[in-house]
Protein backbone atom coordinates (compact mmCIF):
# COMPACT_ATOMS: atom_id res chain seq x y z
CA UNK A 1 0.00 0.00 0.00
CA UNK A 2 2.06 2.88 -1.28
CA UNK A 3 1.95 5.87 0.72
CA UNK A 4 5.16 7.26 0.61
CA UNK A 5 4.65 10.19 -1.53
CA UNK A 6 2.58 13.90 -1.35
CA UNK A 7 -0.34 13.42 -3.46
CA UNK A 8 0.91 15.38 -6.70
CA UNK A 9 3.60 12.75 -6.96
CA UNK A 10 1.35 9.86 -6.21
CA UNK A 11 -0.37 9.70 -9.35
CA UNK A 12 2.86 9.54 -11.04
CA UNK A 13 4.16 7.01 -8.97
CA UNK A 14 0.72 4.43 -8.37
CA UNK A 15 0.97 2.80 -11.83
CA UNK A 16 4.76 1.70 -10.68
CA UNK A 17 3.67 0.98 -7.18
CA UNK A 18 0.36 -0.99 -8.11
CA UNK A 19 2.68 -3.57 -10.11
CA UNK A 20 3.38 -4.89 -6.77
CA UNK A 21 1.38 -7.49 -5.46
CA UNK A 22 -1.13 -5.52 -3.38
CA UNK A 23 -0.10 -7.36 0.49
CA UNK A 24 3.71 -6.62 -0.62
CA UNK A 25 2.94 -3.45 -1.82
CA UNK A 26 0.98 -2.79 1.52
CA UNK A 27 4.41 -4.17 3.64
CA UNK A 28 6.96 -2.59 1.48
CA UNK A 29 5.24 0.57 2.50
CA UNK A 30 4.92 0.15 5.51
CA UNK A 31 8.31 -1.03 6.43
CA UNK A 32 9.31 2.45 5.21
CA UNK A 33 6.21 4.60 7.42
CA UNK A 34 8.05 2.56 10.10
CA UNK A 35 11.77 3.34 9.03
CA UNK A 36 10.97 6.84 8.43
CA UNK A 37 8.80 7.91 11.04
CA UNK A 38 10.34 10.07 13.62
CA UNK A 39 12.90 11.53 11.30
CA UNK A 40 13.58 13.84 8.66
CA UNK A 41 12.82 11.45 6.08
CA UNK A 42 9.32 12.01 7.35
CA UNK A 43 9.01 15.18 5.57
CA UNK A 44 8.24 13.00 2.02
CA UNK A 45 4.45 12.05 3.64
CA UNK A 46 4.20 14.54 6.79
CA UNK A 47 1.48 17.25 6.59
CA UNK A 48 -0.19 20.32 8.95
CA UNK A 49 -3.07 18.90 11.28
CA UNK A 50 -6.48 20.47 10.26
CA UNK A 51 -7.75 22.41 12.91
CA UNK A 52 -11.39 21.84 13.28
CA UNK A 53 -11.68 20.52 16.75
CA UNK A 54 -14.96 18.58 17.71
CA UNK A 55 -15.93 17.06 21.19
CA UNK A 56 -16.88 13.78 20.64
CA UNK A 57 -17.27 10.63 23.20
CA UNK A 58 -16.13 12.93 26.38
CA UNK A 59 -12.74 12.95 23.54
CA UNK A 60 -11.19 16.14 21.93
CA UNK A 61 -10.81 15.32 18.64
CA UNK A 62 -8.45 18.03 16.68
CA UNK A 63 -10.20 17.11 13.05
CA UNK A 64 -13.30 14.99 12.33
CA UNK A 65 -9.84 12.88 9.76
CA UNK A 66 -8.98 9.16 10.75
CA UNK A 67 -7.42 6.46 9.71
CA UNK A 68 -9.25 3.18 9.73
CA UNK A 69 -8.64 -0.02 11.37
CA UNK A 70 -6.68 -2.85 9.65
CA UNK A 71 -4.15 -0.51 7.72
CA UNK A 72 -1.41 -0.50 10.95
CA UNK A 73 -2.43 -3.63 12.05
CA UNK A 74 0.34 -4.09 14.58
CA UNK A 75 0.79 -0.85 15.62
CA UNK A 76 3.98 -0.30 13.77
CA UNK A 77 3.56 3.49 12.16
CA UNK A 78 1.51 5.25 14.77
CA UNK A 79 3.87 8.44 14.59
CA UNK A 80 4.14 8.13 10.64
CA UNK A 81 0.49 8.16 10.58
CA UNK A 82 0.22 11.05 13.01
CA UNK A 83 2.62 12.86 10.84
CA UNK A 84 -0.14 12.61 7.88
CA UNK A 85 -2.91 14.98 9.90
CA UNK A 86 -4.79 12.57 10.80
CA UNK A 87 -7.48 13.49 13.70
CA UNK A 88 -7.69 10.65 15.04
CA UNK A 89 -5.61 6.79 14.16
CA UNK A 90 -7.15 3.74 14.70
CA UNK A 91 -4.54 0.71 14.86
CA UNK A 92 -5.38 -2.93 14.96
CA UNK A 93 -7.38 -5.33 15.15
CA UNK A 94 -5.60 -6.88 17.54
CA UNK A 95 -6.53 -10.71 18.78
CA UNK A 96 -4.89 -11.92 22.04
CA UNK A 97 -2.52 -14.57 20.73
CA UNK A 98 -0.45 -13.77 17.46
CA UNK A 99 -1.76 -15.51 14.23
CA UNK A 100 -1.11 -15.87 10.77
CA UNK A 101 -4.79 -15.08 9.08
CA UNK A 102 -5.72 -16.74 6.05
CA UNK A 103 -3.57 -18.18 2.99
CA UNK A 104 -2.23 -16.19 0.03
CA UNK A 105 -2.98 -14.52 -1.98
CA UNK A 106 -5.84 -12.81 0.03
CA UNK A 107 -5.87 -9.21 -0.93
CA UNK A 108 -7.05 -7.63 -4.89
CA UNK A 109 -6.87 -4.22 -6.37
CA UNK A 110 -10.31 -3.83 -8.47
CA UNK A 111 -8.80 -0.33 -9.56
CA UNK A 112 -11.64 0.34 -12.14
CA UNK A 113 -14.18 1.24 -9.00
CA UNK A 114 -11.53 2.43 -6.50
CA UNK A 115 -12.17 -0.68 -4.55
CA UNK A 116 -10.06 -3.65 -2.85
CA UNK A 117 -11.20 -7.04 -1.65
CA UNK A 118 -9.66 -8.88 1.09
CA UNK A 119 -9.24 -12.24 3.62
CA UNK A 120 -7.04 -11.34 5.73
CA UNK A 121 -8.44 -12.95 8.68
CA UNK A 122 -6.89 -10.70 11.18
CA UNK A 123 -3.46 -11.29 10.24
CA UNK A 124 -1.51 -9.96 13.19
CA UNK A 125 1.28 -10.50 15.89
CA UNK A 126 -0.57 -10.75 18.81
CA UNK A 127 -1.38 -8.24 22.19
CA UNK A 128 1.69 -8.02 23.40
CA UNK A 129 3.82 -7.30 20.28
CA UNK A 130 1.19 -4.80 19.56
CA UNK A 131 1.20 -3.30 22.98
CA UNK A 132 4.84 -3.04 23.21
CA UNK A 133 4.43 -1.14 19.71
CA UNK A 134 2.14 1.31 21.06
CA UNK A 135 3.96 2.26 24.24
CA UNK A 136 7.07 3.12 21.72
CA UNK A 137 5.22 5.81 20.29
CA UNK A 138 6.07 9.31 20.43
CA UNK A 139 3.01 11.10 19.35
CA UNK A 140 1.72 12.14 22.74
CA UNK A 141 4.81 14.06 23.15
CA UNK A 142 5.85 15.52 19.83
CA UNK A 143 3.08 19.02 20.88
CA UNK A 144 5.87 19.36 23.22
CA UNK A 145 2.74 19.93 26.33
CA UNK A 146 0.40 18.09 28.37
CA UNK A 147 -1.67 18.05 24.70
CA UNK A 148 -1.81 15.07 22.36
CA UNK A 149 -1.83 16.44 18.99
CA UNK A 150 -3.93 13.52 17.99
CA UNK A 151 -6.15 10.36 19.14
CA UNK A 152 -5.41 7.21 19.42
CA UNK A 153 -8.10 4.29 18.99
CA UNK A 154 -6.90 0.59 19.31
CA UNK A 155 -9.32 -2.02 17.61
CA UNK A 156 -9.79 -5.09 19.36
CA UNK A 157 -11.23 -8.87 18.04
CA UNK A 158 -11.28 -12.37 18.66
CA UNK A 159 -8.43 -14.93 17.84
CA UNK A 160 -9.47 -17.41 14.82
CA UNK A 161 -9.40 -20.61 16.80
CA UNK A 162 -11.34 -19.43 19.60
CA UNK A 163 -14.52 -20.67 19.30
CA UNK A 164 -17.17 -18.33 18.82
CA UNK A 165 -18.83 -19.44 22.22
CA UNK A 166 -15.72 -18.18 24.17
CA UNK A 167 -15.49 -14.97 21.93
CA UNK A 168 -16.20 -13.01 24.87
CA UNK A 169 -13.04 -14.14 27.09
CA UNK A 170 -10.84 -13.14 23.71
CA UNK A 171 -12.38 -9.38 23.80
CA UNK A 172 -12.22 -8.75 27.51
CA UNK A 173 -8.60 -10.06 27.60
CA UNK A 174 -7.95 -7.46 25.01
CA UNK A 175 -9.80 -4.58 26.63
CA UNK A 176 -7.63 -5.36 29.49
CA UNK A 177 -4.05 -4.97 27.61
CA UNK A 178 -5.54 -2.17 25.43
CA UNK A 179 -7.41 -0.23 28.03
CA UNK A 180 -4.75 2.43 29.55
CA UNK A 181 -2.94 3.26 26.39
CA UNK A 182 -6.09 3.78 24.34
CA UNK A 183 -7.80 7.65 23.41
CA UNK A 184 -10.70 4.84 22.83
CA UNK A 185 -11.05 1.25 22.03
CA UNK A 186 -13.27 -0.57 19.23
CA UNK A 187 -14.91 -2.91 19.87
CA UNK A 188 -14.58 -4.55 16.01
CA UNK A 189 -17.47 -7.74 15.39
CA UNK A 190 -18.12 -7.34 11.81
CA UNK A 191 -15.01 -8.60 9.92
CA UNK A 192 -16.40 -10.68 7.01
CA UNK A 193 -12.72 -12.75 7.52
CA UNK A 194 -12.98 -14.96 10.67
CA UNK A 195 -15.83 -17.40 10.55
CA UNK A 196 -18.96 -16.31 12.73
CA UNK A 197 -17.34 -12.72 13.99
CA UNK A 198 -20.59 -11.03 12.36
CA UNK A 199 -23.14 -13.24 14.63
CA UNK A 200 -22.07 -11.43 16.95
CA UNK A 201 -23.92 -8.75 16.15
CA UNK A 202 -26.95 -10.51 16.28
CA UNK A 203 -29.51 -10.07 19.41
CA UNK A 204 -28.63 -12.55 22.38
CA UNK A 205 -24.68 -12.43 21.17
CA UNK A 206 -24.72 -8.52 21.01
CA UNK A 207 -26.36 -8.67 24.59
CA UNK A 208 -24.24 -10.60 26.04
CA UNK A 209 -20.62 -9.47 24.66
CA UNK A 210 -21.84 -5.87 25.38
CA UNK A 211 -22.92 -6.57 29.00
CA UNK A 212 -19.64 -8.32 29.89
CA UNK A 213 -17.40 -5.43 27.92
CA UNK A 214 -19.39 -2.50 29.74
CA UNK A 215 -18.78 -4.42 33.74
CA UNK A 216 -14.95 -5.10 32.76
CA UNK A 217 -15.03 -1.50 31.78
CA UNK A 218 -16.61 -0.21 34.86
CA UNK A 219 -13.74 -2.04 36.88
CA UNK A 220 -10.66 -0.92 34.22
CA UNK A 221 -12.08 2.61 35.04
CA UNK A 222 -11.56 2.43 38.33
CA UNK A 223 -8.15 0.92 38.35
CA UNK A 224 -6.83 3.15 35.86
CA UNK A 225 -8.64 6.54 37.22
CA UNK A 226 -9.73 7.05 33.13
CA UNK A 227 -13.31 6.18 31.36
CA UNK A 228 -12.16 5.55 28.25
CA UNK A 229 -15.10 5.59 25.46
CA UNK A 230 -16.15 2.27 23.91
CA UNK A 231 -17.21 2.56 20.30
CA UNK A 232 -18.49 -0.90 18.02
CA UNK A 233 -17.73 -1.71 14.49
CA UNK A 234 -20.31 -2.69 12.25
CA UNK A 235 -21.03 -4.20 8.81
CA UNK A 236 -23.04 -2.38 5.89
CA UNK A 237 -24.53 -5.72 5.47
CA UNK A 238 -27.70 -5.19 7.89
CA UNK A 239 -31.09 -4.87 7.44
CA UNK A 240 -33.06 -2.16 9.19
CA UNK A 241 -34.72 -4.22 11.92
CA UNK A 242 -30.71 -5.10 12.80
CA UNK A 243 -29.97 -1.62 12.89
CA UNK A 244 -32.52 -1.35 14.47
CA UNK A 245 -31.61 -4.02 17.73
CA UNK A 246 -28.14 -3.08 17.27
CA UNK A 247 -28.64 0.87 18.28
CA UNK A 248 -30.80 -0.26 21.14
CA UNK A 249 -28.47 -2.39 22.38
CA UNK A 250 -25.69 0.10 22.17
CA UNK A 251 -27.79 2.40 24.20
CA UNK A 252 -28.57 0.10 26.60
CA UNK A 253 -24.75 -0.97 27.59
CA UNK A 254 -23.96 2.90 27.30
CA UNK A 255 -21.49 2.23 24.17
CA UNK A 256 -20.03 5.53 23.58
CA UNK A 257 -20.02 5.67 19.63
CA UNK A 258 -20.24 3.53 16.68
CA UNK A 259 -18.11 2.99 13.78
CA UNK A 260 -20.22 2.42 10.63
CA UNK A 261 -18.86 0.61 8.46
CA UNK A 262 -16.85 -2.31 7.74
CA UNK A 263 -16.50 -4.20 4.34
CA UNK A 264 -19.22 -5.50 2.08
CA UNK A 265 -19.93 -8.97 1.13
CA UNK A 266 -21.92 -7.57 -1.64
CA UNK A 267 -20.97 -7.79 -5.19
CA UNK A 268 -23.52 -6.16 -7.18
CA UNK A 269 -21.33 -2.67 -7.36
CA UNK A 270 -18.38 -4.87 -9.40
CA UNK A 271 -20.18 -7.26 -10.68
CA UNK A 272 -17.83 -8.74 -14.04
CA UNK A 273 -14.78 -7.62 -12.87
CA UNK A 274 -11.59 -9.03 -12.44
CA UNK A 275 -11.08 -10.63 -8.93
CA UNK A 276 -15.02 -9.28 -7.81
CA UNK A 277 -15.83 -12.95 -6.92
CA UNK A 278 -12.87 -13.77 -4.51
CA UNK A 279 -13.85 -14.35 -1.09
CA UNK A 280 -14.19 -11.85 0.99
CA UNK A 281 -14.54 -8.19 2.59
CA UNK A 282 -15.46 -5.00 -0.20
CA UNK A 283 -13.93 -2.08 0.43
CA UNK A 284 -13.79 1.58 -0.92
CA UNK A 285 -16.07 3.30 -3.38
CA UNK A 286 -18.65 0.31 -3.58
CA UNK A 287 -19.20 0.15 -0.02
CA UNK A 288 -20.13 3.56 0.13
CA UNK A 289 -23.73 3.65 -0.52
CA UNK A 290 -24.32 0.82 2.06
CA UNK A 291 -22.33 2.42 4.76
CA UNK A 292 -24.13 5.58 4.06
CA UNK A 293 -27.44 3.92 4.21
CA UNK A 294 -26.66 1.94 7.84
CA UNK A 295 -25.47 5.25 8.99
CA UNK A 296 -28.74 7.37 8.33
CA UNK A 297 -30.89 4.38 9.84
CA UNK A 298 -28.76 4.57 12.57
CA UNK A 299 -28.46 8.47 13.31
CA UNK A 300 -32.38 8.36 13.41
CA UNK A 301 -32.35 5.25 15.71
CA UNK A 302 -29.84 7.00 18.25
CA UNK A 303 -30.85 10.54 17.93
CA UNK A 304 -28.26 13.58 17.41
CA UNK A 305 -26.25 13.30 20.02
CA UNK A 306 -24.90 9.44 19.83
CA UNK A 307 -21.68 9.06 18.27
CA UNK A 308 -20.70 7.85 14.94
CA UNK A 309 -17.99 7.55 12.92
CA UNK A 310 -18.55 6.89 9.59
CA UNK A 311 -16.39 4.83 7.44
CA UNK A 312 -16.58 3.37 4.12
CA UNK A 313 -16.10 4.49 0.47
CA UNK A 314 -14.64 8.23 1.37
CA UNK A 315 -12.37 8.74 -2.30
CA UNK A 316 -12.53 12.82 -2.38
CA UNK A 317 -13.80 15.54 -0.37
CA UNK A 318 -17.39 15.27 -1.38
CA UNK A 319 -17.42 11.79 -0.27
CA UNK A 320 -16.42 12.68 3.67
CA UNK A 321 -18.77 15.65 3.16
CA UNK A 322 -21.52 13.05 2.37
CA UNK A 323 -20.97 11.17 5.22
CA UNK A 324 -21.20 13.73 7.13
CA UNK A 325 -24.69 14.61 5.34
CA UNK A 326 -25.54 10.87 6.18
CA UNK A 327 -25.58 11.52 10.28
CA UNK A 328 -21.82 10.58 10.89
CA UNK A 329 -19.75 13.48 12.97
CA UNK A 330 -16.32 12.44 12.12
CA UNK A 331 -15.28 9.65 9.78
CA UNK A 332 -12.56 7.74 8.62
CA UNK A 333 -10.26 6.22 5.77
CA UNK A 334 -8.61 3.25 4.44
CA UNK A 335 -9.40 2.59 0.46
CA UNK A 336 -9.17 5.78 -0.12
CA UNK A 337 -6.06 6.03 1.13
CA UNK A 338 -4.54 3.81 -0.86
CA UNK A 339 -6.04 4.86 -4.41
CA UNK A 340 -5.21 8.71 -3.41
CA UNK A 341 -2.91 9.15 -1.33
CA UNK A 342 -1.99 10.97 1.73
CA UNK A 343 -2.92 13.79 0.42
CA UNK A 344 -6.61 13.01 0.95
CA UNK A 345 -6.48 13.65 4.93
CA UNK A 346 -5.75 17.44 4.15
CA UNK A 347 -8.38 17.58 1.51
CA UNK A 348 -11.06 16.13 3.40
CA UNK A 349 -10.34 17.89 6.64
CA UNK A 350 -10.07 20.70 4.91
CA UNK A 351 -13.22 20.29 2.85
CA UNK A 352 -15.10 19.44 6.33
CA UNK A 353 -13.37 22.34 8.38
CA UNK A 354 -14.77 24.57 5.93
CA UNK A 355 -18.69 23.27 5.76
CA UNK A 356 -18.58 23.65 9.17
CA UNK A 357 -17.43 27.27 9.34
CA UNK A 358 -20.12 28.07 6.42
CA UNK A 359 -22.53 26.53 8.86
C1 LIG B 1 -7.06 -4.74 3.65
C2 LIG B 1 -8.06 -4.32 4.70
C3 LIG B 1 -7.92 -4.79 6.00
C4 LIG B 1 -8.85 -4.40 6.99
N1 LIG B 1 -8.68 -4.84 8.27
C5 LIG B 1 -9.52 -4.40 9.24
C6 LIG B 1 -9.32 -4.77 10.59
O1 LIG B 1 -8.37 -5.48 10.94
N2 LIG B 1 -10.21 -4.31 11.51
C7 LIG B 1 -11.26 -3.49 11.19
O2 LIG B 1 -12.00 -3.09 12.08
N3 LIG B 1 -11.46 -3.11 9.91
C8 LIG B 1 -10.62 -3.55 8.94
N4 LIG B 1 -10.83 -3.15 7.65
C9 LIG B 1 -12.02 -2.31 7.31
C10 LIG B 1 -11.69 -0.82 7.23
O3 LIG B 1 -11.28 -0.32 8.47
C11 LIG B 1 -12.95 -0.04 6.76
O4 LIG B 1 -13.96 -0.19 7.72
C12 LIG B 1 -13.49 -0.51 5.41
O5 LIG B 1 -12.42 -0.85 4.54
C13 LIG B 1 -14.34 0.57 4.72
O6 LIG B 1 -13.61 1.76 4.55
P1 LIG B 1 -12.84 2.16 3.19
O7 LIG B 1 -13.83 2.01 2.07
O8 LIG B 1 -12.37 3.57 3.41
O9 LIG B 1 -11.70 1.20 3.06
C14 LIG B 1 -9.92 -3.54 6.65
C15 LIG B 1 -10.03 -3.06 5.33
C16 LIG B 1 -9.12 -3.44 4.37
C17 LIG B 1 -9.28 -2.90 2.96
Amino acid sequence: MPLLLPSSLYGLARPFLFGFDPEHAHEITLDGLARTQNTPLACAYAATRVEDPIQLAGLNFPNRVGLAAGLDKNARCIDAFAAMGFGFVEVGTVTPKGQPGNPKPRMFRLPQRDALINRLGFNNEGLDAFLANVQKARFRKQAGGSKSPMLLGLNIGKNAATPIERAVDDYLACLDGVYPHADYVTINISSPNTANLRSLQSDEALDALLGAVAERREALATRHGKRAPLFVKIAPDLDDAQVAVIATTLQRHGMDGVIATNTTLARDAVAGLPHAQEAGGLSGAPVREASNRVIAQLRAALGKDFPIIGVGGILSAADAKAKIAAGADVVQIYTGLIYRGPGLVRETAQALQRDRRKA
